[in-house]
């Protein structure tokens, strides 16, 4: 059977993955349903033991490395869920059985942060407002594309240097034991390095000061530790991008008229499409619910498959889908 790209098909994803023939797809982002967490009308999530949950998805995950092109990148999100008022730690069974069983690299584990989770009165837990996304490979030469993750105009805009920064290092300097020329020296760097901030030359900087901050260690410590040594200061200026950590904050979305319980971010996985794939690679979501990553993928112009049970919410991806920009569509 020939899959048509850019398409929410309906069925059981077990049985639709297979007519995807091998190393064809360049990204697998998908969000399985929890286990027994809801009931969607079928399909994976309510088996009776966490085994057989495990087992199923692992069945799934063999068929993702066989479709997978070899720099192709999965993406696996899950929840957790508590039993006798103790988690089970769902996801994290999962990616160390995945690990264990198939010739696949875990290079992160990416937390989404919800800055709006549903709100709870426990009394002796906290609110759960994190999940996981584990990035997968098949070898070291993964598509990745770090310059394009996280452009501030994508998530937030830059914010301007405040104008008190750098000024607490003035402070310490006077109070540490520097000899005075060393100090002067000191604030002479200072001064130039806080101007290469506010030009926009450098994106950030530390100050160490010695025997006011811990010592350097590692990477570039041995040229560190001389100039601490020498000049009784060191200046690490930060260029480029902010760090691309691995953690995302954003909020859970709500989409007008969406019955789908459990719907990620549309955002969200636009930043996976931005890191793990370019124009025209073909992305699969064998569980795609409302249609986010489909969603995401015709925002950036990367072609879709997505398979869904539920033929509500195929119904419902479908309609969402129709009410953004039509993109042409191929044959696989
Ligand atoms: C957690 S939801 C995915 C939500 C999606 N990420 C979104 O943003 O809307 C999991 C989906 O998998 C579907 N599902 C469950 N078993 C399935 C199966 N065997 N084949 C295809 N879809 C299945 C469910 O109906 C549900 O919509």
């Amino acid at each position: 059977m020939n899959l048509p790209l850019d398409n929410i098909i309906c069925g059981d994803c077990f049985d639709l993955i297979k007519t995807i023939p091998d190393k064809s797809i360049n990204l697998i982002m998908t969000s399985p349903p929890y286990y027994q967490q809801r009931d969607y009308g079928g399909g994976m999530g309510n088996e009776d033991q966490l085994e057989h949950y495990l087992e199923k998805l692992l069945t799934l995950f063999e068929d993702c490395i066989r479709i997978l092109r070899e720099d192709g990148n999965i993406v696996f999100n899950l929840g957790d869920k508590y039993e006798n008022s103790s988690l089970l730690l769902v996801p994290y069974r999962f990616a160390i059985q995945v690990t264990e069983t198939y010739p696949v690299k875990l290079v992160n584990a990416i937390t989404w942060v919800k800055s709006n989770p549903t709100p709870r009165q426990y009394k002796r837990r906290l609110v759960s407002s994190t999940e996981p996304f584990f990035h997968f490979v098949k070898s070291n030469d993964y598509y990745y594309n770090m310059d394009a993750f996280l452009q501030p105009d994508t998530i937030s805009k830059k914010p301007k240097p405040s104008s008190k920064i750098g000024q607490g290092y003035y402070k310490l300097i006077e109070e540490s034991d520097l000899a005075p020329e060393q100090k002067q020296h000191a604030r002479q760097e200072l001064l130039t390095v806080i101007q290469e901030v506010k030009l926009g030359k450098i994106e950030s900087f530390r100050m160490k000061i010695r025997g006011i901050h811990s010592e350097p260690f590692g990477g570039q410590a041995g040229g560190r530790q001389i100039q601490l040594e020498t000049n009784g200061f060191t200046i690490i200026r930060i260029h480029g991008n902010p760090l691309k950590k691995d953690a995302l904050t954003m909020a859970v979305e709500s989409i007008k008229g969406m019955k789908h319980p459990a719907v990620y971010p549309a955002k969200l996985i636009v930043e996976f499409l931005h890191l793990l794939t370019k124009e025209n690679d073909i992305v699969l979501d064998p569980f795609i619910g409302s249609g986010s990553t489909a969603v995401a993928c015709k925002m950036l112009n990367r072609r879709y498959i997505g398979f869904e049970l539920n033929p509500d919410y195929c119904q419902q991806a479908q309609d969402r889908l129709a009410d953004l920009q039509p993109v042409q569509p191929q044959l696989f």
